[in-house]
Formats: C-alpha cells, sequence, structure tokens
C-alpha cells in the first residue's frame, strides 16, 4: 500500500494532496473529552499508551486523513529531563522556571527513554493499530521553543526572558542558556530516533516561537540546532522524511530547507503561498496553512479559502492542513466541509 504522505515527502508524486490536521486530536472532539477525562490528567493520557493510541485514532475514524500524529506533548522533553512540568484546566503548562546553569546541570538525560517508553509504545500500538493507508507521524519540539517553555515555567506572552538569555549566550558557549540548547538537541534528536524505531513513519519538528529570533539568533538558535537533530536522525535513520514547522519565517523557506535538510516545509497560516520558490526548482514540499479562524468560521469562506490553496499548490508538492492547531470550539461539521471543499477544489482546479 503506498501511503500518500510519505510518497509526497519521498518522491514528489501523488495523485492529490495529502491531508491532515495539526491538533487533529483534541478538544473539539466529543470523545476526545471523555477520554481525557477518564485518564485524569492530560500528562496521565501521554503516558497511558492504551488511551493514548485511543485519542489518536479518533479523528481517523470521523475523516478522511492521511496521517495520525501521536498524542503527546512536546513537553514530555523538559519532564523527562526532570523538570516539573504539570498542565492546568485553562491555565495551560506550568513548569518550575530554568533560568541558572544550577537548574540546567540539575537536569539529566540518563533516564529519557525509560520515561518516554510509554510514547515509544503508543507509537508501536498503533503500528499496527492504524489503517494501512494512514501514515504515522511522530514529532517533538524545536530546541527553541521548548527553551522558552522552560525558561518562562510556561506560556507568556512576549518570551522576554527567553529571548533576553539567547543575546546573552549568542557568543557564549558556557553560558547556561547554550548549554541547555545543547541538551535540548541532544535529547530531542533521540527521541526521535526512539520514535522512528517505535514506528514513526515521518517526523514533524515544532519551532512554534520561531518568530522571536531575529536574523542573528534565529540563525544561531533556531537553524543551526534544527539542522544539527535532523543530522543525527538520519545518519541513523536517513530514509525518514522529516517536516519543520518554524512559524511565521516563511519569506526563508528555501534558505531554512536546504541548511536544515528537511523534505517538508510547514507554513503558518500568514505565508503567502504564492511568493514561495516555484516547486520544480525548490528541495521541499510546502504543507499548510488554512487559517484555523477560517475553519472555525466555516461558510463560503472556507470554501473558497480551500480552493485557494490548491490553486496555489499542485499535488505532490503540497501537504494539506493547518497554519496552526485547530481550535477547542471548531464545530466538527466545518471539518468534514474543509475535506470536500478539498476534493472538490483539486476535482475543478486539477
Ligand atoms: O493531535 C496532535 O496534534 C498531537 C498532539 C499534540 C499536542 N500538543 C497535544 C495537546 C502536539 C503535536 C502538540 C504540540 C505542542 N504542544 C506545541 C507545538 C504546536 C503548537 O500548538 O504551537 C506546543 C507549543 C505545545 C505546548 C502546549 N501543550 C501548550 C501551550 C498547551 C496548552 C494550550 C492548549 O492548547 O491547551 C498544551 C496542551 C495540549 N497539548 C493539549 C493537547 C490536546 C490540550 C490539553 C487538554 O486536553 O486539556
Amino acid at each position: 500500500m503506498t501511503k500518500k504522505l510519505i510518497s509526497t515527502l519521498r518522491n514528489r508524486t501523488s495523485d492529490n494532496r495529502p491531508a491532515w490536521m495539526m491538533r487533529q486530536a483534541g478538544r473539539y472532539l466529543p470523545e476526545y473529552r471523555k477520554t481525557r477525562e477518564q485518564a485524569g490528567s492530560f500528562l496521565d493520557l501521554c503516558y497511558t499508551p492504551k488511551l493514548a493510541e485511543e485519542v489518536t485514532l479518533q479523528p481517523l475514524r470521523r475523516f478522511e486523513f492521511d496521517a495520525a500524529i501521536v498524542f503527546a506533548d512536546i513537553l514530555l522533553v523538559p519532564h523527562a529531563l526532570g523538570q516539573d512540568v504539570s498542565f492546568r484546566e485553562g491555565e495551560g503548562p506550568v513548569l518550575d522556571p530554568v533560568t541558572s546553569i544550577g537548574a540546567v546541570n540539575a537536569l539529566s538525560q540518563g533516564k529519557l527513554d525509560a520515561h518516554l517508553a510509554p510514547i515509544y509504545e503508543t507509537l508501536d500500538r498503533l503500528s499496527s493499530s492504524l489503517p494501512s493507508d494512514v501514515t504515522l507521524i511522530g514529532f517533538c519540539g524545536a530546541p527553541w521553543t521548548v527553551a522558552t517553555y522552560m525558561i518562562e515555567g510556561g506560556t507568556s506572552r512576549d518570551r522576554k526572558s527567553a529571548r533576553t538569555a539567547a543575546w546573552a549566550a549568542l557568543n557564549d558557549q558556557d553560558h547556561w542558556f547554550s548549554v541547555l540548547m545543547d541538551m535540548l538537541v541532544a535529547s530531542s534528536a533521540r527521541y526521535l530516533i526512539g520514535q522512528v524505531k517505535a514506528g514513526a513513519e515521518v517526523l514533524q519538528i515544532f519551532e512554534t516561537w520561531a518568530l522571536d529570533l531575529p536574523p542573528s539568533l534565529f540563525e544561531r538558535f533556531c537553524v543551526q540546532p534544527i539542522a544539527e537533530i535532523v543530522r543525527q536522525v538520519k545518519s541513523v535513520h536517513p530514509e525518514v522524511p522529516i517536516i519543520c514547522f518554524p512559524r511565521g519565517t516563511s519569506a526563508t523557506a528555501s534558505m531554512f530547507c536546504d541548511h536544515v535538510g528537511c523534505a517538508g516545509y510547514g507554513c503558518d497560516a500568514g505565508a503567502d503561498l504564492s511568493l514561495l520558490e516555484a516547486p520544480e526548482t525548490r528541495s521541499f514540499v510546502t504543507q499548510g496553512n488554512l487559517d484555523p479562524i477560517c475553519l472555525l468560521h466555516g461558510g463560503d469562506a472556507l470554501d473558497a479559502e480551500v480552493e485557494k490553496i490548491v490553486r496555489q499548490t499542485r499535488p505532490g508538492h503540497h501537504i494539506f492542513n493547518l497554519g496552526h492547531g485547530i481550535l477547542p470550539e471548531t464545530p466538527i461539521e466545518n471539518v468534514d466541509q474543509m475535506l470536500s471543499a478539498l476534493r472538490t477544489a483539486e476535482r475543478n482546479v486539477e
């Protein structure tokens, strides 16, 4: 069975665009909310393979998606390194902030694989339970994005402490921030390698806060760490396609992909697909970039926007997705509408 997402990323061939959604398992689904309640806490849900498998499969029972992304979170890596992490209702993640060399040295990679073993088990289970035409995606957060949560202690308005630390560390390899970033590069690469061994067929690296970094910092703390992770993963699993999502930086997409060596580039909703380099000459396929608010709104605007994305892209060179995660209040019917608009537009345009 050829899988559409894999043939798009590897060979740039596909009759139509594979489709999936960031955060496709989540609160917009009543069955997710039910399983989440059964699990107790969000972290318990992530660390209970049977339940994590169940919520990963839930969206596939409703929608014709071409991929499933393993149910987990980017903040499981800091948790595995020994940082206190919890998720509070309505508040999001809460971490014990790391802002000194002492706090960085108190973290340890020694138990990383043991701590993350339940995620590997979820992937292993999904390898047998997924429909044969659906691709299994593993993921991690990029070092900069994960570091922002570790330093700020959660979601913050402008990530000021993390950005200040990045400037302080720009030319200082021994600064605690540089030491932390190196640790995140090593542990993320190891985690992704473990995920491929457990059954992940494609990997995605989420750099949600790439847009924080001006060019000098972007090169040093976004591009270089991700390039190193990709290099390490490819040295063990050269065949696995990697998609990167450096949110808000599509103007430098070609430079980014050439430097990093990723097969796919995730475009946020602000990216103008028509301004990206032509598919024939570039080294990567695009993914995205429907605005999650447009999906929430639905109506004629949704049909028109989906058709616009189809007109701006080519089968074999594009993966249909949102520009960011689906919002919890999104009506489920809008997801059905989005997918039928996609297939209708593909018939009409091509
Ligand atoms: O379906 C999937 O996409 C797979 C699972 C997944 C989750 N988080 C589950 C989740 C993935 C790929 C992520 C990535 C993630 N997590 C990112 C990068 C992508 C992005 O959205 O920018 C980030 C920054 C996080 C960190 C995180 N996790 C935050 C800030 C929050 C709180 C905000 C929120 O949306 O609730 C989470 C919680 C989280 N991660 C939920 C889910 C389904 C909601 C938790 C719940 O059920 O209460």
